[in-house]
């Protein structure tokens, strides 16, 4: 029996140190020391060996499985070290390898423009407001006083969703909006996109850019109309642009003006850029309608406003120099790389 345990102890030794991997090792743990194991089979046989000897086989038996389990335990941790190694060495990062690279974003010319004329209006006292792209005919066409033949009605020139609903045509339908709700002085831009039927070409976009401004209080006049849109002019275009305001017709405003600034590029001298004029048109504005004040619950007797609106997609093409307007809109990275 000596003998039996001294060649199982060997055999399991043996193969505890040739074991490769904890899967294995753990079979030859059950193998030899389980349940139905080799070391518990030999111990069974125990009982038929005599009082002397029992004792000194106990102590074998006790010794063997002791060498057994530290064997084990050794091999153990060496496989589990083993297999840590090779997961750090399967992970290791080369920190001399190149590395992707970052692109980072950049403003969108337009929502430049945008920045730099909500920039001079906030320091001028006025907030940002917004509203829906999907509006009322009421609150694009009716509050705002057109007629009901005016030409821009028309489905051949409005996008309409049904009877009642279009795709907005201006962002004036934000001063309608806000004088539906708030109470004098009211004093805001709102900057947004709208959408007329135009075909596609270097100068027009079924979509486009708007900014308005809308002042109304008590005595709020014209040259408060004219000081406010002068002073934008000179910050956003530069310290030594003048301003004309020539007499136009806008439903919604009485009188009504368009604004044409100095042409930047030859400070009035006539260029390609303003076709010779000198002067290059940048907005339309007015003196708010009583109509439209009265639509909206605002007594033309006690407040007065003036509006304005701008395209700003216009703006942007002046300022930046771009011909096509297309190009705004396609996302080429190469052309919007260059602002
Ligand atoms: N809504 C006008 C347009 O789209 C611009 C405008 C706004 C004119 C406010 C006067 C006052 O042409």
């Amino acid at each position: 029996m000596k003998e039996q345990l001294q060649s199982m102890k060997i055999k399991a030794i043996d193969e505890i140190n040739s074991s490769m991997d904890l899967k294995s090792l753990d079979e030859i743990r059950v193998a030899y020391l389980g349940k139905k194991g080799e070391l518990t089979k030999i111990s069974k046989g125990m009982k038929d060996l005599t009082t002397e000897e029992r004792p000194v086989v106990g102590k074998l038996v006790n010794e063997v499985r002791t060498e057994i389990e530290t064997t084990l335990a050794n091999k153990l941790e060496e496989l589990k070290l083993k297999k840590k190694m090779m997961k750090l060495e399967s992970e290791k990062i080369d920190v001399t390898m190149p590395s992707k690279k970052v692109i980072v974003g950049k403003k969108h010319p337009i929502t430049k423009v945008y920045d730099r004329i909500k920039d001079i209006f906030m320091g001028l006292g006025f907030c940002v407001a917004s509203g829906p792209e999907i509006d009322t005919v009421f609150n694009n066409f009716d509050a705002l006083n057109a007629p009901k033949n005016h030409p821009s009605r028309d489905k051949s020139d409005t996008f309409y969703i049904n009877d009642n609903l279009v795709l907005r045509t201006q962002t004036s339908t934000v001063q309608i909006r806000t004088m539906m709700n708030e109470k004098p002085p009211i004093k805001i831009i709102a900057p947004g996109r709208c959408f007329r039927f135009d075909e596609v070409d270097a100068t027009h976009s079924p979509m486009f850019h708007q900014i308005e401004g809308l002042v109304v209080g008590e005595n709020v006049t014209m040259s408060e109309l004219k000081g406010t849109l002068e002073l934008f002019a000179k910050e956003f275009f530069g310290e030594n642009t003048k301003t004309k305001f020539r007499p136009h017709n806008f439903p919604f405003t009485e009188p009504s003006v368009e604004v044409d600034v100095t042409c930047f590029k030859c400070n009035g001298e006539g260029c390609s850029m303003c076709k010779g004029e000198g002067f290059i048109e940048i907005l339309g504005a007015g003196m708010v309608h009583p109509n439209v004040l009265r639509n909206c619950g605002i007594d033309p007797e006690k407040y007065s406003g003036f509006a304005f609106g701008m395209g700003v997609d216009r703006i942007t093409m002046l300022k930046y120099e771009i011909d096509d307007i297309r190009l705004l809109f396609e996302n080429d990275m190469r052309f919007l790389n260059q602002f």
